[in-house]
């Protein structure tokens, strides 16, 4: 996830840009750039850091400078690194061989390795290690003096998820803009135009806004914008007036950055997995640092995490021991370490957290490695702690989460514990090669699935919400790999509508919790489709017998579900064991629907904060 900018106009463009930058920090900070069409070609400046260091490196090239004929031309970007390390040249915009080609891009190019060879064999020169050069190149490669119809066909070869914004010295005046999935609206403003990842970046400038949809490529000039699909087709679309201020624009048009980022999950999980699954046939963690032969012979595995970090892990505890056969321990990390943990060479200690700074999960990743353990953290943030106390980062690609309660980022783990089961898997032959495909092409078809089941299932959790939000007290049952899901779903609930929940293992519930039940107890169970479902049922049968209100999450087309439940929410059927990636989302919207009917701010929940920096 990265920031994009760009500007065509009157006004000089550094300062808009670098003030866009500023509104789009938040995507990211481990480099930023600004390119500019000036009267004696481009002037092009990048520093790694955030954007203290843009503006550092802007003043030493002595910038602003007189603008360039036929108006204000520049594009800017902030980086949150996918492909290539953080470096000066690994700064966007990238550019072709000969500089003219200027881009900025935000998303994943899935085919660039394939396209970069290409493009070599054709004598052109990177000087990057990322996947947005081969868009320039692509560019120069079809550039005859029409920008847009350039992009126009470089986009027709490019896969992946992205949006660009381009610009060529010889057609100053004009910005391309292209979008595949992530996000990209245009600013209207008179005799000037803007072009940017999300509305803030050029709020201060213009409300008037244009929204590229996905598939679409829009041309800026000073004077207007003409948008295309793809093919060519014109596109005519009105612009709309922004309402609200820049916070609200930052929501994205949701009541909450909650409910924004709820809806950013399949996103966050498109991000986290598809270019680590870049073919069919399994899974490239070659941007994680362990080496095959120390991942093939791990002895053990043990996961330290705290709150919904420690919930993503214990799903991927399951798949690691049923996929790769290894051995895997759970550990609250503030736990962990006060007891004196039996660990050291040949384990793998696997640190979940999103923002890299809990001070627990530090403090036991620490110790693991101080007791000569190999320490992987899975973490949201580049750079965080985590990042310096581990040997090896897997970056989840959730974006940046505001809301305090997790939830892309929930997801985004819980995947990327899928991805390192699935390369154990792989490494130790533990299962064959079609199972792994199938695991593979399951896994690449739940954003999609994640997205239907958001749109179809939103208003009904309102309405399940309106039913029950007056309670004093829920019930989450479930076994196996639903017990997880139950675990953070009742987590949710609390910490956002501060009403008690319990989530229990259902076999448990006849040895003490059954007491709980009473006829206006919710009791919410995750029932989706598992070898032990018919357990479920039956513990699910044990609790109506108590005049208790079942809410259950089924797996759809399963009617066994509904015969045990009040209400039934079915969640698109997948391999079992990805199901959380689909069973969360529900819960999760009970729980802000109750939140909210309550009246309660479910982005800044009482007493909590979204790093926990002390122990
Ligand atoms: C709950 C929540 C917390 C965090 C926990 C760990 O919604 O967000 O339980 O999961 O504080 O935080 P990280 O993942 O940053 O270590």
């Amino acid at each position: 996830m990265c920031g994009i900018i760009g500007y065509v106009g009157h006004r000089p463009a550094e300062a808009i840009l670098v003030a866009g930058l500023e509104k789009l920090e938040y995507r990211g900070y481990d480099s930023a750039g600004v390119a500019m069409l000036l009267p004696g070609g481009v002037e092009k400046v990048r520093a790694v850091g955030n954007l203290a260091e843009l503006r550092g490196a802007l003043e030493a090239a002595g910038l602003p400078a007189e603008g360039a004929e036929g108006g204000f031309t520049g594009i800017a970007h902030t980086r949150w690194a996918t492909h290539g390390r953080v470096t000066v040249e690994n700064a966007h915009p990238h550019a072709d061989d000969s500089g003219e080609v200027q881009i900025v891009l935000n998303g994943i190019v899935e085919n660039h390795a394939d396209l970069r060879a290409e493009l070599e064999a054709e004598g052109r020169t990177f000087s990057s290690e990322t996947d947005a050069e081969v868009v320039a190149h692509l560019i120069a490669r079809y550039f005859d003096g029409d920008l847009t119809e350039a992009v126009r066909k470089a986009y027709a070869e490019l896969r992946g998820h992205y949006s660009i914004v381009a610009m060529h010295v010889e057609a100053p005046g004009v910005l391309v803009g292209a979008r595949k999935e992530t996000p990209l609206v245009v600013g209207v403003g008179e005799g000037e135009n803007f072009i940017a990842s999300a509305i803030p970046a050029f709020m201060a400038q213009t409300r008037t806004m244009v929204t590229i949809e996905n598939g679409e490529i829009v041309t800026l000039t000073p004077e207007g914008i003409t948008v295309t699909e793809a093919d060519g087709t014109p596109v005519e679309r009105a612009p709309e007036e922004v309402e609200g201020d820049e916070e609200a624009a930052e929501k994205g048009g949701y009541d909450t950055f909650m409910m924004k980022e709820i809806h950013e999950q399949p996103e966050a999980i498109a991000e986290t997995i598809l270019d680590r699954m870049p073919h069919d046939d399994g899974v490239d963690l070659s941007d994680v640092d362990l080496s095959d032969e120390f991942l093939a012979g791990v002895r053990r595995i043990v996961i330290v995490a705290c709150g919904t970090s420690y919930h993503a892990g214990l799903v991927g505890r399951y798949a690691i021991e049923r996929w790769a056969r290894i051995p895997v321990e759970m550990d609250i990390a503030s736990e962990f370490r006060y007891r004196d943990p039996v660990i050291g060479e040949g384990d793998l200690v696997i640190g979940i957290t999103q923002s890299g700074e809990t001070a627990d999960t530090l403090a036991a990743m620490r110790l693991a490695r101080e007791r000569g353990a190999t320490v992987l953290a899975i973490t949201n943030i580049m750079g965080s702690q985590a990042t310096r106390d581990s040997d090896a980062v897997l970056y989840t690609r959730a974006g940046l989460e505001i809301g305090v309660a997790a939830t892309k980022t929930f997801v985004a783990q819980v995947a990327a514990m899928y991805l390192v089961a699935l390369r154990l898997a792989e490494l130790r032959g533990t299962l064959d090669e079609g199972e792994v495909r199938r695991l593979v092409a399951e896994m690449k078809a739940i954003p999609d699935k994640m997205e239907a089941t958001i749109d179809s299932e939103s208003e009904r959790m309102l309405e399940i919400a309106k039913r029950h939000y007056d309670q004093s007290f829920f019930l989450f049952l479930g076994r196996h790999i639903g017990l997880p899901v139950c675990l953070e779903g009742a987590l949710k609930l609390k910490e956002v509508s501060y009403i008690p929940t319990d989530a229990y293992a259902a076999g448990e519930m006849k040895h003490g919790p059954i007491a709980l039940l009473d006829e206006s107890t919710p009791v919410v169970c995750v029932a989706t489709d598992s070898p032990i479902l018919d357990k479920v049922l039956s513990n699910m049968e044990e609790v109506k017998a108590r005049g208790a209100d079942v809410i259950a999450v089924a797996t759809e087309g399963d009617d066994r579900v509904p015969r045990v439940s009040e209400e039934t929410i079915a969640v698109p059927r997948t391999d079992w064991v990805l199901q959380p990636l689909v069973a969360i989302l529900p819960l999760q919207l009970l729980a802000y629907h109750v939140a909210r009917l309550n009246g309660l701010n479910v982005d800044q929940p009482r007493n909590l904060a979204k790093t926990v920096t002390v122990e």
